[in-house]
């Protein structure tokens, strides 16, 4: 079984407050850690779990069946969890809890092509039916479009002069695989940008990784839906890794915990809740010291969340 070491595990389990019997829902299952500490915590309850990883969805079913069986897993983009959860009848929640990113087994199995560090296809895909890969993105989008994924989630000072070289050698043949591009971005940085620490190709992998998976559309998706699940008392709360997806959060964590919001307000936000939450977390909670030595991933991590008023 693949390891993954979940990251402020129980801060984020603590924000919620599980009650024995109530009903929750972990848009990001993984390898079931977050949601093995919330099963454990349910007698008449029930969790419900989403992933688009089959493979997760398979381990962590056993995983979880050893604890006990009041939980669904549904094998579905946490963009459409709400109308999931709909037609199964659930139409209110009393928690919400995300944890976005990779996980480490989708990291660690070479052949996901997530990893600089394995000779793999260029792959990326948490859902392995879909059809846009990190290759496809590489070989087909037009120069200014992977220029602004490289740039914008990439953060990459060399992202002009990598995404040339890419339009460049496509030309000449298809980039198949994760050690082809390595080259082309090793190729294409100074040496003094080489020497430093960290692998010079970590930008670029993650940017094509967000931009593979719709990362941030998702996520927005899945903030403008689900807050008005939530019942009175509710929570939800959401681990993010990357700065932007961080800026996603608070944005929307903000607009919904604004006192006298207007009523008429077009968006979806809220045309679709019309409801009012406060903050749980006036600034977010990031790991201790310990955690950060002890975890790599936990470095950029941060936890916020919203209650929805009594
Ligand atoms: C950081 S891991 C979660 C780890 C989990 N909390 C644990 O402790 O084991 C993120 C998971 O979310 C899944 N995921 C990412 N985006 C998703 C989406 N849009 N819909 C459903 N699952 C998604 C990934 O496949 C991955 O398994």
């Amino acid at each position: 079984m693949g390891n993954h070491v979940s990251v402020l595990l129980d801060e984020s389990i603590e924000m919620l407050g599980i009650k024995p019997d109530g009903i929750y829902v972990d848009m990001t299952l993984g390898r079931g850690g977050h949601s093995s500490k919330i099963l454990e915590k349910l007698t008449t309850g029930h969790l419900y779990c989403f992933d688009l990883d089959e493979e997760a969805i398979k381990e962590s079913r056993e995983r979880l069946e050893k604890i006990s069986s009041s939980f669904t897993i549904i094998h579905d983009n946490f963009k459409s969890a709400k109308e999931d959860l709909l037609n199964l009848g659930v139409k209110e929640v009393d928690g919400i809890i995300m944890d976005l990113g990779v996980s480490s087994p989708q990291f660690d199995e070479a052949e996901r092509g997530f990893s600089y560090r394995y000779d793999a296809p260029l792959d990326m895909r948490m859902d392995q039916n879909q059809r846009k890969s990190a290759k496809t993105i590489v070989n087909e989008y037009d120069f200014e479009t992977l220029l602004k994924v490289f740039r914008e989630y990439g953060e990459d000072r060399y992202s002009y002069q990598i995404a040339s070289a890419i339009v460049k050698e496509r030309a000449k043949k298809e980039i198949a695989t994760t050690s082809e591009l390595v080259e082309i971005i090793k190729r294409n940085k100074p040496a003094k940008e080489l020497a430093k620490k960290g692998h010079p190709a970590k930008q670029i992998f993650q940017a094509l990784r967000i931009e593979t998976n719709d990362e941030m559309k998702n996520l927005e998706e899945a903030l403008d839906k689900m807050p008005s699940l939530l019942k009175k008392g509710g929570v939800y709360s959401i681990i993010t890794f990357h700065s932007i997806e961080d800026r996603i959060v608070k944005e929307k964590f903000r607009l919904l915990t604004k006192e006298n919001i207007s009523r008429t307000d077009p968006s979806s936000l809220y045309a679709e809740s019309h409801i009012d939450f406060v903050s749980v977390t006036k600034k977010p909670i990031v790991p201790s010291e310990e955690e950060m030595e002890a975890n790599n991933r936990a470095h950029s991590a941060k936890l916020r969340g919203i209650k929805r008023k009594e």
